[in-house]
């Protein structure tokens, strides 16, 4: 899709008041407030959750993170050590429950509390068209226990740590979603339910986020370049993708704006237009690619 047919699409959305764009400003500008903050990262081993955990620690926050990828893990520390920043990271696998409470506890007995949690460890789609087989097998359904399981976890953990720590304002809880909250494909046949199921959880869970001074915010992100969406990168030649940084500006906002008043069904696109906050039901994401 070219530039001028985006800012297009765009301005029509936000004349209806659809979708309200994000400035630079808006996202970054309060980046310094992650100074002092903890931060705890699921999946910060490669891609969005590495170009966080980077950013957070340049910023002063002292990083958590958490991968099945332990080489991954080594690098994100390596980079944010580099970075003369704080950070600890141990192997973690989301879909084990003792995993992701050992690591909120490194979290807590490193740097005495935690403010930011951030279910962002995902995969792919592992159904690999077990649908579509005439003979049956039974459904390789990881995606679900990664994508889903995963992030209730960390956020029933993010809950917990969160609701410990006194601090007035700067506590926030972000799951990432993606664009496959809003679209159904046959390549996405366990993806998708995933990410629809990560941003209806979002939705139920803004609510317990505000009783207790907690922002929570899902964020869906159209195609990014990272590791997760090579074996698709081709069928993409051509289309302009969403950008890490955008990614990681949304991420800066959610965790730096204190209590956004989103309502329970607004949730922050990323996609080529830039960062832009849904309104409710009204707006429509941008056609996907055929794949
Ligand atoms: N890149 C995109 O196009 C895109 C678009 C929409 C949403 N997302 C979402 O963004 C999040 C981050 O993905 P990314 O793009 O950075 O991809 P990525 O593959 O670079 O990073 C995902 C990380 O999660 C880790 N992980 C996988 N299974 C895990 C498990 N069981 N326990 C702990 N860690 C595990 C991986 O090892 C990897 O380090 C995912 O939730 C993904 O679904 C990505």
């Amino acid at each position: 899709m070219s530039r001028s047919r985006i800012d297009k699409d765009v301005s029509a959305r936000i004349a209806d008041g659809a979708l309200r764009p994000l400035s630079r400003d808006e996202l970054f500008g309060d980046r310094a407030k992650l100074k002092g903050r903890v931060v705890v990262i699921t999946g910060g081993g490669s891609g969005l959750g590495r170009a966080f955990a980077v950013e957070a620690a340049k910023n002063g926050a002292s990083v958590v993170i958490g991968d099945v990828n332990e080489q991954g893990l080594e690098e994100t520390l390596r980079l944010i050590k580099a970075a003369k920043g704080t950070a600890r990271g141990q192997r973690c696998d989301v879909t084990i429950w003792e995993d992701q409470v050992a690591l909120f506890e490194l979290a807590q007995s490193s740097f005495g509390r935690v403010d930011v949690a951030v279910a962002n460890a995902g995969i792919g789609d592992t159904s690999q068209g077990q649908f579509l087989k005439e003979e049956l097998e039974k459904p390789d359904i990881t995606t679900l226990d990664v994508d889903v399981v995963g992030v209730v976890y960390t956020a029933r953990l993010g809950l917990h740590y969160l609701r410990r720590n006194p601090a007035e304002d700067g506590k926030a809880i972000i799951l990432i979603g993606s664009y496959a909250s809003f679209y159904g494909s046959p390549v996405t046949m366990l993806y998708a339910p995933a990410k629809h199921a990560v941003l209806g959880f979002g939705r139920s869970l803004k609510f317990l986020c505000a009783h207790d001074g907690i922002n929570c915010t899902v964020i869906c992100p159209y195609f990014v370049d990272t590791p997760i969406m090579q074996a698709i990168k081709p069928a993409l030649q051509g289309e302009t993708l969403g950008t890490i940084d955008d990614v990681v500006g949304a991420l800066t906002y959610a965790s730096t704006a204190g209590i956004v008043k989103l309502s329970p069904g607004q949730a922050i696109l990323v996609d080529p237009r830039g960062v832009l906050v849904t309104n409710g039901g009204k707006f429509s994401p941008m056609a996907l690619p055929k794949l």
